[in-house]
């Protein structure tokens, strides 16, 4: 039997932004149904990574593929799932919480078709997974900034992807919260999705973690088990400048 493909490959990953390289050769390649953390300091490249694996950011140099396909002629976008590290400026658009996280159904259900009762009914448990069952119908402007984060956790699972890609899902996030999203990374680990998160601190998704990767400056310094030590601290210094390039 052919082996199965890796949901993420990037080998020899060089970006630049501008003359500036930010990422010097970097190779993440992940086995199916692993959960793999990305950690380093702020500006390490962690956002770039994830996004060039997802061909968000353009690649110098090196490849990317999803599922064994290359990034840029990747279309099976159901298989993915991705929590960016904050919600866009976008908040103007006064969606409400249930709306942005049926958003994440979109990609199953049937083009021109109105959502089922069986999207719906995952829509609202994807919404209890995450605590925000109780905010459904308020505007996601109104949110704080850990509970937006929450909400695009939900759409992203309500996609039901086979990889899921999140970027810094527990910053900001109390730590009920942050136990709760470890028990549904958990059980969808379980059903064999693979996860990549980028994270600081690790927490209470310390357990579910198989593998972790560090970057510095660019370049991955270790690849194995949870580092005792990262010398990683929370975004307590990141300007709010810094925080929106992410
Ligand atoms: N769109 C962009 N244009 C220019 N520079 C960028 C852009 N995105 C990221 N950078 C720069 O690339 C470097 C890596 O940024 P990246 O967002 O990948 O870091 P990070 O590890 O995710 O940091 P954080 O922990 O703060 O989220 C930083 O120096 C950042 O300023
Ligand atoms: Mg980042």
């Amino acid at each position: 039997m052919a082996k199965e493909l890796h949901p993420v490959a990037v080998r020899g990953g060089v970006v630049h932004f501008g003359d500036r390289a930010v990422l010097h050769g970097v190779d993440l390649v992940v086995d199916p149904g692993r959960t793999v953390a990305l950690l380093g300091a702020n500006g390490s490249g962690k956002s770039t990574l994830v996004k060039t694996a997802l061909g968000i950011n353009r690649l110098s140099a090196g490849t990317a593929e999803l599922f064994g396909v290359p990034v840029k002629r990747f279309r099976d976008w159901s298989r993915v799932g991705y929590v960016p590290q904050r919600l866009g400026a976008g908040g103007g658009v006064p969606a409400t919480v249930r709306e942005v996280v049926s958003a994440g159904r979109l990609s199953r259900r049937r083009i021109g078709l109105p959502a089922r009762r069986a999207d719906k009914a995952v829509v609202e448990t994807a919404l209890e997974a995450v605590g925000l069952a109780d905010r459904a119908g308020d505007a996601v402007a109104t949110l704080s900034g850990g509970q937006q984060q929450r909400a695009l956790i939900a759409r992203a699972l309500v996609a039901e992807p086979r990889l899921l890609v999140l970027d810094e899902p527990t910053a900001g996030v109390d730590a009920a919260s942050q136990e709760a999203l470890a028990a549904v990374l958990r059980e969808r680990a379980a059903d064999g999705v693979t996860i990549v998160l980028v994270a600081h601190e690790l927490g209470p998704l310390e357990p579910i973690i198989d593998r972790a990767v560090v970057l510095s400056h660019g370049r991955v310094v270790h690849d194995g088990a949870i580092p005792a030590h990262t010398g990683i601290h929370p975004h307590a210094h990141a300007t709010e400048e810094q925080r929106l390039w992410t």
